[in-house]
């Protein structure tokens, strides 16, 4: 008697969970601790072979786990332990899943039939975590090697091609202008060609510039409808489509470095007319937003297009430095665009729908007065 009383009370002190299933699987012994990772009390769980079919457990790939793979179940049938085995057990009590290294052993007696299958499991939802934030950072790592090496490209473009293309479109003018009235057409034509190269030279430059040099901000107050309306005023907009400005009236002012934000708008805007070849409606509009987190509200801009819309595959992509689906992309607008909104504490987002349309959302948080 004394000795089972002393079993009870160590099985319930220890600080692994400790669950004991006899033959055809029903729970006989749930120590405390088994009981709080699993957020069910010892009568819930006493006596029954399988749970809530509200729990759920999961693999280490965050899917539902099967049946069959449950460990009791993996330790009847293999008749063997089960060493290390990683599950997420979602708990809808607490909406919350604590991520377990759980360890099976069955007991057999001496003809080598199950009597018992003893489960252990430990709570590593904390390493988990860490292994995820330790991914994370990694990733964010690789991303600013990346950046840095581009940087370092980008002064290389800056100085040794940025600079001569400016003469060499400097002295095509001159050609130009001297050679205009007594040469014949072909070579007009030439000249015009040479000059559009040039110009597309030094978009792709400006780009890998824009996006590589961070500059200081030079903050302002500004309005977000001005903003916008500055920024809709002196854009080229092609004949086949049409910009429709919805501006919130009366919304609160925010710090913006002007030129920088103004080349963010341009980037996105150039994106949203080259994703509708055929024309199409662009719709800018500002409002406030609540955020969900801290409460902190936020000026919303955002540039809905008509065009052909994103992939859920590239949207994932689309922020990464280089990645571009045009010909003659570089890859650099958005990556320029969400580091400049950064800088500024706001956030970029987007949804999209292949064949519909994409909305870019740029968040800017309010300034405090
Ligand atoms: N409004 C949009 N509609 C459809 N696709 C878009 C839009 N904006 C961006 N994209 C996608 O994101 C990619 C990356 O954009 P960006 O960084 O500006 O580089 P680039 O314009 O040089 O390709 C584009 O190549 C395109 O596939
Ligand atoms: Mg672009």
């Amino acid at each position: 008697m004394a000795k089972a009383v002393f079993n009870r009370s160590l099985i319930h002190r220890i600080q692994a969970a400790v669950v004991v299933h006899d033959a055809d699987t029903k729970v006989i012994v749930c120590n405390s601790k088994a009981q709080e990772l699993l957020g069910l009390t010892e009568e819930q769980m006493l006596g029954k072979a399988a749970m809530n079919p509200d729990w759920k457990f999961l693999g280490a790939d965050g899917e539902r786990l099967s049946l069959e793979k449950y460990p009791v179940n993996q330790a009847v049938f293999t008749q063997q332990p089960l060493r290390d085995f990683t599950i997420g057990i979602f708990r809808p009590n607490k909406s919350d899943v604590v991520w377990v290294l759980v360890n099976a052993d069955p007991v057999l007696d001496d003809k080598g039939k199950i009597q018992q299958v003893i489960v252990t499991f430990m709570d590593i939802t904390d390493l988990k975590q860490a292994e995820e934030a330790l991914r994370e950072s990694e990733e964010k790592l690789v991303r600013a090697e990346k950046l840095a090496i581009l940087g370092k490209l980008a002064g290389v473009l800056g100085h040794e091609i940025k600079a001569p293309l400016g003469v060499i479109k400097h002295s095509l003018e001159f050609l130009k202008v001297r050679l205009d009235q007594d040469v014949d057409a072909k070579i007009g034509e030439h000249l015009n060609l040479m000059h559009a190269k040039l110009n597309t030279m030094d978009k792709t430059i400006d780009d890998v510039l824009d996006f590589a040099r961070t500059k200081k901000l030079e903050l302002m107050t500004v309005d977000p409808g001005n903003l916008v309306e500055y920024l809709l005023r002196d854009i080229p907009i092609p004949a086949n489509i049409r910009i429709v400005p919805d501006l919130g009236r009366n919304l609160p002012c925010i710090a913006v470095d002007e030129r920088q934000i103004q080349q963010v708008f341009r980037n996105i805007i150039a994106n949203a007319i080259d994703a509708m070849i055929d024309g199409g409606t662009l719709t800018v509009s500002t409002g406030k937003q609540l955020s969900d987190n801290a409460g902190h509200e936020f000026v919303t801009i955002s540039f809905r297009d008509t065009g052909e819309g994103i992939s859920p595959d590239h949207v994932k992509k689309i922020f990464e430095p280089l990645f571009s689906t045009k010909v003659k992309g570089t890859g650099l607008g958005l990556v320029a665009c969400e580091n400049v909104i950064h800088a500024h504490g706001g956030s970029i987002e987007v949804s999209s729908e292949l064949g519909k349309g994409s909305t870019f959302i740029v968040k800017f948080p309010i300034k405090e007065n």
